[in-house]
């Protein structure tokens, strides 16, 4: 690293001189059209470049995107040439200092960062630059901010890339997380903390005591800094220290105006101002993360104090949608950052990945240095005790010898080896408040698959196919439309030729359950039939899925389905239904809709 970036626009400098950064003057608006350009942007190869708003219409400051949204722009922006780098300096600390405890393997990360002594500072100059414009009072007026309408239904103007500053009621300590907040009016906002996060934990504390929460939201600060808010800390552990020891410089904070809360003195814009215990609005939808709407729900209200910002602040934003995006690169600087502290808790876990389709909380690889039998199962339950791991819905382990990050080397250990009677185990567990598949909010059904090698006492896998001719092209479209006629289309996968004679044979169908029944019922007729007995995993979707294209449907399988009620195993054989969900398939709730930036 050679030094640490100042504030956003020193990052957004060094972007430009590395050729990551494309100035877009022509007149834009923050409704949908900033959207395009980075939704277009971020699919290029490698997430494109960042982008740089010159000329908002009806604003007079410009709008940075996609900052983060590249292997190379991660890096940059975390002062490291690779982000196993970042891992490696806790890995340091953690040789010479072994925690003695689980309390301490939890924390090692803190521990490391609090002893690295890149502790937050006071900021001693004059006039912080956060602070060289102020509103305050009645002069406050968000909609001077190109705050942007990301996607057509959302429920209005969301602040997407915020630090949220708050401060436990109990113990005093600091909380920074990234919460989105949805402009009400000139002085409102949403504020949409989970329930799972420390920034909620922190405000029940205020419920409890029916007392006047204070929150300061910073936007926009130097990179490291803004990627700290976003990273899964243990609660009572000050996100601004994590930010000291990745800057390898302390942040510098200044006391807000209005409230006694403190902020990076560097940042761009601050938002000061409070939530009150129990004041709840409707907040969404949202075009999120998941590639969906989140649905519209109740959520605190958060009242701005004062609006303060630099003489000529940049507004920085992310869309978030369907993956790829920026936030896939700020969750791969987290996957890698916190292998060594779970590999302090679980060291027999070489590495793992999420994939992106999974977006973060469906499924996680493991590669497993397994050393005894059922040792895979332990691993599971150990994650969905883990922290934000617990919202995983899917983890597969594999042995240490395949590379958890290769998807070919994935799949071909899923086709080779799984049998569904024994390497399966189903859990149940929070889950993420985003995920949709569940019939329930916030909790519902997990799976975990095994596909290490059998050791000791466990049974060797069991062949539960019968090696027999795979019907393909025309024939096959019209033997799946015999078993069931919600089938729509059809499409043996994962290559015909490459797969062993013993390994899966993978059916993907379209359907449309339209008069056919809940997907369970297609499920079954589908595995009864006969004709289709050679297949052995049937994938079903949406009529309008394309089943060439290798994402979407894993996007699709990762996000649509409930384990527990989309998967039917029969003798060996599974159907997966990763189809929209209706109450035919007992989900009483509502599904949410796929984000498009088309407007009809
Ligand atoms: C771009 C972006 C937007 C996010 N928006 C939200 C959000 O609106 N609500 C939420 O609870 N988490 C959101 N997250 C995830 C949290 O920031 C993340 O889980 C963080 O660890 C929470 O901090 P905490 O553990 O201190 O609560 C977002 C993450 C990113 C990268």
């Amino acid at each position: 690293m050679k030094t640490a970036f100042a504030d956003l626009d020193n990052f957004l400098k060094t972007l430009k001189a590395s050729g990551e950064l494309k100035i877009i003057s022509d007149p834009v608006s923050p409704y949908l059209d900033i959207s395009r350009y980075t939704d277009t942007e971020s699919k290029k190869p490698d997430g494109g470049q960042a982008l740089y708003f010159q000329n908002v219409t009806g604003y007079r400051f410009p709008v940075a995107t996609n900052i983060f949204g590249s292997p190379q722009r991660i890096c940059l922006a975390l002062g490291v040439s690779h982000l196993d780098e970042l891992a490696d300096r806790v890995r340091e600390y953690i040789e010479f200092n072994p925690p003695g405890s689980l309390k301490e393997a939890l924390n090692i990360i803190p521990m490391a960062i609090t002893a690295s002594k890149f502790i937050p500072r006071a900021f001693k100059g004059k006039q912080a630059p956060c602070q060289e414009v102020v509103h305050t009072g009645a002069d406050v007026d968000l909609s001077r901010l190109p705050v942007l309408h990301c996607w057509p239904k959302d429920g209005g103007p969301f602040v997407t890339l915020p630090l949220v500053f708050t401060r436990s009621l109990e113990t005093g300590r600091r909380n920074v997380g990234m919460y989105r907040l949805q402009i009400f009016d000139r002085n409102t906002t949403g504020m949409h903390w989970h329930i799972h996060k420390d920034g909620s934990h922190y405000y029940s504390e205020y419920v409890a005591a029916n007392r006047r929460m204070p929150v300061s939201v910073a936007i926009g600060a130097d990179p490291a800094t803004t990627y700290a808010a976003t990273a899964p800390l243990p609660r009572g552990i000050d996100e601004m220290l994590l930010a000291g020891f990745i800057r390898k410089k302390p942040v510098r904070m200044v006391k807000c105006l209005t409230n006694e809360l403190e902020v990076p003195a560097e940042a761009e814009f601050v938002l000061e101002g409070y939530v009150d215990p129990g004041e709840m609005r409707l907040e969404g939808p949202f075009g999120d993360h998941t590639g969906y709407y989140s649905l519209a729900d109740d959520y605190p209200v958060f009242h701005v104090t004062a609006v303060t910002h630099r003489k000529n602040p940049v507004y920085s934003a992310t869309l978030v949608g369907p993956p790829p995006m920026e936030d896939c690169y700020l969750a791969k600087a987290t996957e890698r950052l916190f292998l060594p502290m779970l590999q302090t808790v679980f060291p027999e876990i070489v590495d793992y990945w999420f994939p992106w389709e999974g977006v973060f909380h469906n499924i996680v690889i493991i590669a497993l240095d397994k050393g005894y039998a059922c040792h895979a199962p332990r691993i599971m339950s150990g994650l969905w005790g883990q922290g934000q791991m617990s919202f995983c819905k899917a983890i597969v382990v594999v042995d240490k010898t395949v590379n958890p990050q290769d998807p070919a080397a994935v799949l071909a250990e899923l086709v080779t080896k799984l049998d569904l009677e024994t390497d399966v185990t189903l859990s149940k567990g929070v889950l993420d408040v985003l995920d949709h598949s569940s019939p329930n909010v916030n909790f519902g059904n997990k799976i975990g698959i095994d596909l290490t090698t059998r050791v000791g006492d466990e049974p060797p896998r069991q062949r539960h196919h019968e090696d027999l001719t795979v019907p393909a092209g025309a024939e096959l479209l019209a033997i799946a439309r015999e078993a069931s006629p919600a089938v729509t289309g059809c499409r043996q996968m994962l290559g015909e030729k490459g797969v062993p004679r013993d390994g899966h044979r993978v059916l993907a169908v379209n359907i449309d359950k339209t008069g056919h029944g809940s997907g369970q019922d297609i499920a079954s007729a589908l595995l009864d039939s006969k004709a289709l007995a050679a297949f052995t995993l049937i994938l079903m979707f949406d009529a309008a899925i394309d089943l060439e294209n290798p994402s979407l449907i894993l996007w699709k399988l990762f996000n649509n389905t409930d384990p527990g009620r989309d998967l039917v195993i029969r003798a060996g054989r599974a159907a997966v239904d990763a189809s929209i969900k209706s109450p035919e398939d007992g989900h009483n709730r509502e599904w949410p809709e796929e984000l498009t930036l088309d407007i009809d």
